[in-house]
């Protein structure tokens, strides 16, 4: 009797479906494919939350311990620091991770780990300027360019870790000078996304814009035959060849400390981290790997070779408080 409940029990147990519990911000429909990938190869099947990440990170506030989350996936470096700053990630325990990823590109404490990189670049009416116009980002206070520069609004976090990369280059007091050259040269009051930015200097609204990389390899290959006719009047310029580079942003994911499927977890963090993973996020969302050994694809590389800023990501994300508040002092909306 003894052992037909021990069997039973056996079998229960083999039956019950492996599971990892993923709340993500990326909003990408490569993800889709990924995930069904690692589901098909390790039998465990993966559960999607999406919403943003201040979303995320307030229901696993809420959550607490009794989260069914085990993966937290964001994009930008400022929300993973501050999801390990409210104590929500626990350290990842991966050989793969280890070696896989620069240390520039991880967490101190490995409470998260960068999957794809993107670089935050200019864009510019090809009609009106070509790339000797250009320099650093700091170049884009000067009053040469009053009225011609758009970007989205300070709130959000790919301009947070700009300006958090500025701070740690330049220093507090040169970047918040920077910053009121730079707010009082935008062509309108901040709206929209980055593609909208790109619209807008096609439009003539503005002649250049700051946007990642990743955004125009998606107007390129639009659908749409206006995104593609916004694509072809720009040009793109890496800022800052000739000092610490152009500024690279991240998307990365973390184990959440309440997580109930951390080994499942962490197969999914290194799957992401594979090369068969690293390629398609390369491909199919025009991202830079993390894995140097992964080529870029033949659009990305179209946009041309460049040096990156290798600042400590965890850098960036230790700026974010100042960053905004001086953002805020410089009055961009
Ligand atoms: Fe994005």
């Amino acid at each position: 009797m003894k052992k037909i409940a021990f069997l039973t029990l056996l079998a229960l147990f083999s039956y019950a479906k492996e599971v990892v519990n993923v709340y993500s911000h990326r909003h990408y429909d490569i993800d889709k494919e990924l995930y069904k990938e690692f589901e098909k190869e390790s039998g465990i099947a993966v559960n999607v939350v999406k919403a943003n990440a201040e979303e995320l990170i307030e229901r696993l506030k809420v959550e607490g311990k009794n989260s069914p989350a085990d993966v937290l996936i964001t994009v930008d470096v400022a929300n993973l620091y501050q999801a390990k700053s409210l104590g929500l990630f626990q350290p990842i325990k991966s050989k793969i991770v280890d070696s896989s990823v620069a240390t520039n590109l991880k967490d101190s404490d490995n409470n998260w780990v960068a999957l794809t990189k993107r670089a935050r670049v200019i864009v510019y009416n090809k009609e009106k300027l070509s790339d000797s116009n250009f320099s650093t980002y700091e170049d884009l206070a000067e009053p040469k360019w009053a009225g011609k520069v758009l970007i989205r609004s300070s709130n959000n976090s790919y301009n947070q870790s700009l300006v958090s990369s500025m701070i740690a280059h330049l220093g507090e007091a040169k970047t918040q000078k920077w910053l009121e050259g730079f707010v009082k040269n935008f062509a309108r009051e901040p709206k929209g996304s980055d593609r909208d930015q790109m619209r807008a200097v096609a439009s003539g609204e503005g002649d250049l814009a700051i946007v990642n990389t990743y955004y125009l390899g998606m107007m390129i290959e639009s659908e749409k035959q206006e995104d593609k006719d916004v694509a072809n009047k720009l040009g793109i310029f890496f800022p800052n060849q000739n000092s610490y580079g152009t500024h690279i942003n991240v998307s990365g994911a973390g184990i959440l400390a309440s997580s109930k499927n951390v080994a499942n977890a962490q197969k999914l963090i290194e799957f992401l981290l594979s090369d068969k993973a690293q390629e398609l996020f390369a491909k199919a969302n025009y991202e830079y790997p993390i894995k140097s050994n992964i080529k870029t694809s033949e659009l990305v590389k179209g946009f041309g070779e460049f040096k990156e800023d290798t600042i400590k990501l965890s850098v960036i994300g230790e700026n974010n408080k100042k960053a905004v508040e001086l953002m805020d002092k410089a009055k961009w909306k």
